[in-house]
C-alpha cells in the first residue's frame, strides 16, 4: 500500500518540486494550499511531468474549523510535509503580525489537527536564517540559533521551538526540521519553477527577470564585505536536490530511523558563491549580458553563509550534487518558458 502524504503549500515553488519527486517515488500525495502565492494550474504541470495528478484541497491553515473538517473526512495520512508559509522578508518587517499569524497560527492549527487525527510524522520547512549572523563557518547544526533579523526569520525559529516542545511532550510524534540555505533553479522540464509575484527580493529571480527585460538592472547590494570580491557569499542549492532531501527525510521518518523524535538538518551544498560569481556564471552559461550596478548594502544581509551539510549527507544518504551552472541554466529555461505562457 502506498503511503499517504499531506503536502501543505504543495502548489508553491519548493512544494511543487517535492510533490513531483514524491509521486515519482510512489507516494500518494494530497496538496493543501490556499493559493495565496501560487496557482492551481501547477497541478496540471505536475501531472504533465509525472503522469499522475495529486489530490488538491483548497484550504487556509488559519481556518482551524475547515482544516479539521478536511482531516476528519480525508483520513489516513502517514505524514505531513509543511511548506505553507509567507516568505517575503521585507514584507514581514512591514507587517509582522500578518507573518506571525500566517506562519505560526497556521502551524499551530496544523499540529493541533494532526494530533487530533493521529498524524504523527512531520517535515518542516525551516531556513538558515535561524542561525542569524554566524560566528563561525561553515555552519553546522551545532551552531547556536540566534534571533533572526526579520519577523519572517523569527517565525521560522519560533516554529522550530514549538515543534520541538511538542516532540518533547509526545513520544508518538516525530519531526524533522530542514534548514534550507538558498534554493534556486527549476525542474529540468521547464514546467515548474519559482514565479514571484511583484518585484523579486531574491537574487536569482531578479537576475533572470533583468536578463529577460522585465527589470532594467540588477542592483548588487554592496561590494565592501570582507569576502574574496567584496560581495556576499551564499550557499545556493538546486531545488531538485532540495526536493530529493525531503523524500529521503520522509523515508527516515516512516521507517522510524530517527535517533531522536525531533531532528534538525541543514540542506546546502557546502559551497559558497559570491554575488559577482553568480552574475559571471549566469553570463557564461546563458550567453546573456546582465545589466547591473553596485549599490549600498541591504539591511540585514550577512557577509557569508554556507552550510556544513555533512549531517544530512550521513543521516539521509543524500548529497546536493547539482552544480551552480545547472541551477542557473534551469532558472533561465524556466524564466523564458514562464514569460511565453504569461
Ligand atoms: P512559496 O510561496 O512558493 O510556497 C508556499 C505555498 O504555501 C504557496 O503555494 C502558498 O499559496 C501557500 N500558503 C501560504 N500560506 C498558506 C496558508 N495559510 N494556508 C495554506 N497555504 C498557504 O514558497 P517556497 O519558496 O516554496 O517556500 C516553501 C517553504 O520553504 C516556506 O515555508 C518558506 O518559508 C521555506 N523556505 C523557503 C526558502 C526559499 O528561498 N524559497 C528558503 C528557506 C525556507
Ligand atoms: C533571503 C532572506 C532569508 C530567506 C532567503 C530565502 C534576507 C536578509 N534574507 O536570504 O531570510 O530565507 O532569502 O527566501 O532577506 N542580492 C543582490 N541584489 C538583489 C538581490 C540579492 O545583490 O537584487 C544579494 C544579497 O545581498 C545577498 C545575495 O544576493 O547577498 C542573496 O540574496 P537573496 O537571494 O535575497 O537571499 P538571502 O539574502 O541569502
Amino acid at each position: 500500500m502506498k503511503n499517504k502524504i499531506l503536502v501543505t503549500g504543495g502548489c508553491g515553488y519548493i512544494g511543487s518540486h517535492t510533490v513531483v519527486q514524491l509521486i515519482e517515488n510512489n507516494f500518494e500525495v494530497t496538496i493543501l494550499d490556499n493559493l495565496s502565492n501560487s496557482q492551481e494550474n501547477v497541478i496540471d504541470s505536475i501531472k504533465e511531468i509525472t503522469g499522475r495528478k495529486p489530490y488538491f484541497l483548497k484550504c487556509d491553515l488559519k481556518n482551524l474549523k475547515h482544516l479539521e473538517n478536511i482531516l476528519k473526512y480525508h483520513k489516513g495520512f502517514d505524514a505531513i510535509i509543511h511548506f505553507a508559509a509567507h516568505k517575503a522578508v521585507g514584507e514581514s518587517v512591514q507587517n509582522p503580525l500578518m507573518y506571525y499569524q500566517n506562519n505560526l497560527t497556521g502551524l499551530i492549527n496544523l499540529l493541533a489537527s494532526a494530533k487530533k487525527y493521529k498524524i504523527d510524522n512531520l517535515i518542516f520547512s525551516s531556513s538558515a536564517t535561524v542561525y542569524g549572523k554566524p560566528k563561525s563557518l561553515p555552519i553546522s547544526e551545532k551552531n547556536k540559533t540566534q534571533r533572526p533579523s526579520s519577523p519572517y526569520g523569527n517565525s521560522k525559529k519560533v516554529a522550530e521551538e514549538i515543534i520541538e516542545d511538542l516532540a518533547a511532550a509526545s513520544k508518538d510524534f516525530s519531526a524533522i526540521s530542514l534548514r534550507y540555505f538558498n534554493p534556486i533553479g527549476a525542474h529540468k522540464s521547464g514546467l515548474i519553477g519559482e514565479l514571484p509575484t511583484g518585484i523579486p527580493n531574491n537574487l536569482m529571480p531578479y537576475i533572470t527577470q533583468t536578463a529577460i527585460g522585465l527589470r532594467e538592472k540588477l542592483m548588487v547590494y554592496g561590494n565592501d564585505y570582507p569576502t574574496k570580491d567584496g560581495t556576499p557569499i551564499r550557499d545556493y542549492i538546486h531545488v531538485e536536490d532540495l526536493a530529493d532531501a525531503h523524500v529521503k527525510a520522509l523515508s527516515r521518518l516512516l521507517n522510524k530511523n530517527q535517533e531522536s523524535n525531533f531532528e534538525v538538518m541543514n540542506l546546502g551544498t557546502g559551497n559558497g558563491f559570491s554575488v559577482l560569481e553568480v552574475i559571471k556564471t549566469f553570463e557564461e552559461v546563458t550567453q546573456q549580458k546582465l545589466n547591473y550596478e553596485i549599490t549600498q548594502r541591504r539591511a540585514g544581509d550577512v557577509p557569508e553563509l554556507y552550510a556544513d551539510a555533512k549531517l544530512a549527507e550521513e543521516k539521509l544518504n543524500w548529497k546536493a550534487d547539482r552544480t551552480l551552472d545547472e541551477m542557473i541554466k534551469s532558472s533561465w529555461v524556466w524564466e523564458q518558458k514562464a514569460r511565453k505562457q504569461s
